[in-house]
């Protein structure tokens, strides 16, 4: 074997090979701790990716990260932890003991950034979450293992957030869309996972006057990096916790799992990868 093949390296399995910030993030950790590793993008299509998971290592790889369109297969092609059941998508993969686990480290994005921009958030009694499809998923899963009592979620399609509470127990409340305003007044902490706000959608139209005046505000939108959601909530003096920073937090685990250190979200990796946002 050659000194260049025990090099360890993970990737990010897509299909098509889309533009992704994993390789800035992970090769900025990589050169930060001053470990020889690699992190690459592999494209492949879906009718190959059943053979490429169950071969990882063979391909080379000591893990993997899984984007679209591969998260939810994934999950069957793995023993999968807790949090990638619940949230029913894995985009981590690793070896342990010999088996290929995977989890989803958006749960852990999510509450890591909380803890980072606005410590002491778990003390909210009433959360009040927009959106039910899978990023919601992965914060409402957080939410509940962090000991939040009264889960609020509201969704434009009722339905969904009924579907969501059914599968995560007595502490989510759907709502009514229409209901959202009336919430505000007792949400500690209020997360917004629909796409309303990103760049070419409507925006979110709240009244973030009637938010408790301690509440935290997260956003999971990162294009723009300050929505105008999270541009209210500074205007009035509240604590948030952006979209940029749960990308970053989220990316943590993955690179523990493969290199072996636990690697810190830094000013300096922020301000690269927002530099390589802004050029699009
Ligand atoms: P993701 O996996 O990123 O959460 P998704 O599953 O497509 O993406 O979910 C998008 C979320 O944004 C959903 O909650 C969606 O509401 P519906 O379930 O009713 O579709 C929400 N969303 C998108 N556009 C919206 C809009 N114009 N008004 C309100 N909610 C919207």
């Amino acid at each position: 074997m050659t000194a260049e093949a025990k090099i360890r390296a993970a990737c990010l399995i897509g299909w098509p090979a889309a533009h992704s910030r994993s390789p800035l993030i992970h090769h900025y950790w990589l050169r930060a701790l001053g470990i020889e590793g690699g992190y690459s993008i592999e494209a492949v299509p879906p009718e190959n990716l059943a053979e490429f998971v169950q071969h990882l290592s063979r391909h080379g790889f000591v893990g993997a990260n899984v984007t679209l369109p591969h998260k939810e297969h994934a999950l069957t092609l793995t023993k999968p932890d807790a949090r990638a059941r619940a949230v029913g998508a894995a985009n981590t993969l690793w070896y342990e003991a010999g088996e290929l686990r995977a989890t989803n480290t958006d749960v852990e994005g999510f509450v890591g950034n909380l803890d980072a921009c606005a410590p002491g958030w778990d003390t909210a009694s009433d959360a009040l979450v927009l959106g039910a499809g899978g990023a919601s998923r992965a914060v409402v899963f957080g939410l509940i293992e962090r000991g939040i009592r009264h889960v609020h979620l509201a969704n434009r399609t009722v339905e969904r957030a009924r579907a969501l509470a059914d599968q995560f127990g007595a502490n989510v409340h759907p709502v009514a869309w229409e209901a959202v305003g009336d919430l505000l007044p007792r949400a500690n902490l209020l997360v917004n996972t629909t796409s309303l706000g990103m760049r070419g959608q409507p925006a979110l139209e709240l009244e973030i006057g009637r938010l408790p005046p301690r509440a935290v505000v997260a956003d999971l939108v990162y294009v723009p990096l300050e929505t105008p959601l999270l541009k209210a909530a500074r205007a009035r003096g509240l604590r948030t916790a952006d979209g940029l920073g749960m990308l970053l937090h989220q990316a943590v685990r993955g690179f523990e799992l493969w290199f072996g250190r636990r690697p810190a979200v830094t000013p300096e990796l922020r301000a690269l990868v927002e530099a390589d946002l802004t050029r699009d």
